[in-house]
């Protein structure tokens, strides 16, 4: 359909920075998103695009719920809150790993129950259920690292990137859980009655990341 248009949300931040370059790249750029002022919402008519800015860790309700019919969030945010959208592409920017974390020289006593600080509750448990492993969970929303330093925790389940954190706060890592990196998704109903455009608007996206991989 030519009028359709197809709306972004677009994760605030560096790595949303990054993901619009590549929007733009795939042919979808934006003026207006390059000027910003204090308009919320950025429409290239001619392209069929509109895109705004979400927290990254509220991509995925909007694109679940239908607000937008696309949108980039990270693999972490994706396991913790499993929303029913589809995953089409990894980006492969914003790439890191979920992993579990501890003081030096930390042994796991299993006569204890595990107190495990997280920002990712959901993903903790499944994790410690699937090795049968009885936890509490302290829930945090930032800073988790201090929760072991400060005798909170015995362990952290957090994001790991360059690993400075953890080295700089005499920590490591003690089990790595899976890879993190971005994801284009899209919600179903968008997919199954736009497919024709956002497929589109994905080939541009793999094609504009494989540029990017030979830079
Ligand atoms: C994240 C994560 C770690 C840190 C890891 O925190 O929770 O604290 O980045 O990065 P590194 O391995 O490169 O050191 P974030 O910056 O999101 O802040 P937060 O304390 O609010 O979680």
């Amino acid at each position: 359909m030519k009028d359709e248009i197809i709306n972004v949300a677009l994760p605030k931040g560096r790595l949303g920075d990054n993901v619009y370059e590549l929007f733009s790249k795939a042919g979808y750029r934006c003026e207006e998103l390059e000027n910003p002022g204090r308009r919320l919402t950025f429409e290239n008519a001619e392209a069929g695009i509109r895109y705004f800015w979400v927290k990254p860790s509220d991509v995925a309700i909007y694109v679940e719920k239908g607000a937008a019919d696309l949108g980039v969030a990270g693999k972490d945010i994706l396991t913790e809150y499993r929303p029913d959208i589809y995953e089409l592409l990894d980006i492969g920017l914003g790439r890191c790993r979920m992993a579990v974390a501890a003081p030096k020289n930390f042994r796991d006593d299993h006569r204890r129950t595990l107190r495990v600080a997280t920002k990712f509750p959901s993903t903790a448990k499944r994790y410690y259920s699937s090795i049968g492993r009885d936890i509490d969970i302290i829930k945090l929303n930032g800073s988790i690292e201090l929760a072991p330093i400060l005798g909170l925790s015995d362990v952290i389940v957090d994001i790991v990137e360059t690993g400075a954190t953890l080295k700089q706060n005499n920590l490591e890592v003690y089990e790595t859980l899976f890879d993190i990196s971005a994801r284009l998704i899209a919600n179903k109903a968008s997919y199954r009655f736009k497919r024709e455009k956002i497929n589109e608007i994905k080939a541009g996206l793999s094609a504009a990341i494989k540029e990017r991989e030979l830079v």
